[in-house]
């Protein structure tokens, strides 16, 4: 069977191309550490949010966990998120973990590379490293419904000469 020259080159092309979109997915995952969603937060059932000691009362909250690192537990819901606001020092070193008992969410914590697509069923985790005081706005990202441009909250990272600990 002949094929032609310009076929050929068609074909070899082609598979550069493969090769080099498997090199870079390969390179997104291995050497800069691009993640999906991660499962690592565990998941839970959106009618148990309530039960869960996570996320029940006096809870959603943030807890000091160790010297200069905190876990923040978080609701996202239509259409704000519990608690609306979280304080943490600066320096500090914040595990969140998100979960909806409705619909899909964002949680971005806006100037961080906290970016977290919130899936009913599933708690969402991602670290952050607060190194400056200052304000920092938290919004959803995913479209939600009617009041999605409403939905926003934000985390206040103290100065260290601020601090007292509480929340
Ligand atoms: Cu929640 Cu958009």
């Amino acid at each position: 069977m002949d094929i032609h020259r310009y076929e050929r080159l068609w074909l070899a092309g082609a598979l550069v191309l493969i090769v080099l979109f498997i090199g870079t997915i390969t390179y997104g995952a291995v050497v800069v550490g691009v993640e999906m969603v991660s499962a690592s937060g565990g998941t839970i059932a959106p009618d148990e949010i309530p039960n869960d000691d996570r996320f029940s009362d006096p809870r959603p909250r943030v807890e000091q966990v160790g010297e200069n690192e905190y876990e923040a537990y978080v609701i996202a819901r239509q259409f704000l998120f519990q608690p609306r606001q979280l304080r943490v020092p600066e320096g500090s070193t914040v595990t969140f973990y998100v979960t909806s008992p409705d619909v899909l969410h964002g949680f971005e914590v806006v100037g961080t590379n906290a970016n977290m697509m919130v899936i009913p069923g599933q708690v969402t985790k991602a670290t952050v490293e607060f190194e400056e005081a200052g304000s920092y706005g938290v919004v959803c990202n995913e479209y939600c419904g009617a009041g999605h441009h409403t939905m926003e909250g934000s985390i206040e990272v103290v100065p260290q000469s601020e601090w007292e600990g509480g929340n």
